[in-house]
């Protein structure tokens, strides 16, 4: 059992905050074809540097393996699971952010950061043709628009295919939410292996059933959630 509270309270928190004081920013925020991305907000809005050192503790107790950033945006998350050893892929449906997180994997492997091929980014949807999304009202969905028009970009794309990467082999999924809460456990629930974890950072709130299958091993300050699929 991981206890995300054993990492808050001295000196833990200050550790985590020095780590992520003496941690380099690879991700370049900046506009692209008038789309803003790698910001601190919206869509694609980038995580903070104490979500970063509080999934670095996290996946540091777990064997290292099969890291999915659902959404990578920048590619700034993974790019440092990269740098922790992890077999690191990240998947976005924008195009901008896809290149963005490409080019910032570059930069980084040149840097020696990380290793050739530890980071991967594909273009495309993270949930699969055939999953079944939940919508709901605006407010419970507050990114449901932008989420639309994006899919609309990239239907025909295999983002698993194009990573050479099945879904039953990824060990930790990470989530910086946009998307709602329910999709992310129900995608889980169905096609994560047994004893595959999902790192889920909660940006707004809304409705959710936990599925039966899905065990959460911990939460933090009601913003990091960590769950455990069950055998
Ligand atoms: C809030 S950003 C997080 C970026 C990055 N994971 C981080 O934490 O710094 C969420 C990202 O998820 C992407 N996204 C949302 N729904 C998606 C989907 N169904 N398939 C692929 N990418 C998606 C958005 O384009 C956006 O870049």
């Amino acid at each position: 059992m991981i206890s995300l509270e054993s990492y808050i309270g001295t000196p833990t928190l200050e550790l985590i905050i020095a780590d992520c004081k003496s941690r380099k920013t690879f991700a370049k925020a900046s506009e692209r074809n008038e789309e803003w991305i790698g910001l601190f907000f919206g869509l694609h809005g980038g995580s903070y540097a104490y979500s970063r050192g509080v999934l670095r503790r996290v996946s540091r107790d777990l064997p290292p393996g099969n890291f999915l950033d659902l959404g990578s945006g920048a590619g700034t998350i993974v790019i440092e699971m990269a740098s922790e050893s992890w077999n690191s892929y990240g998947i976005d449906f924008c195009h901008n952010c896809y290149e963005l997180g490409n080019e910032n994997i570059k930069l980084v492997e040149k840097e020696k950061y990380i290793k050739k091929k530890s980071a991967k980014i594909a273009h495309g949807n993270f949930f699969p043709k055939e999953f079944v999304l939940s919508r709901t009202d605006k407010k419970e969905d507050s990114f449901r628009e932008d989420i639309e028009t994006h899919l609309h970009t990239c239907q025909n794309k295999n983002p698993y295919q194009k990573l050479h990467l099945k879904i039953k082999e990824i060990d930790l999924f990470y989530h910086y939410q946009v998307e709602r809460k329910d999709n992310i456990l129900r995608l889980f629930a169905q096609q994560a292996k047994p004893e595959a974890r999902l790192f889920f950072v909660k940006s707004f709130d809304d409705a959710y059933t936990l599925p039966p299958n899905i065990e959460k091993e911990s939460e933090l300050d009601s913003t990091f959630f960590l769950y455990r699929k069950r055998e």
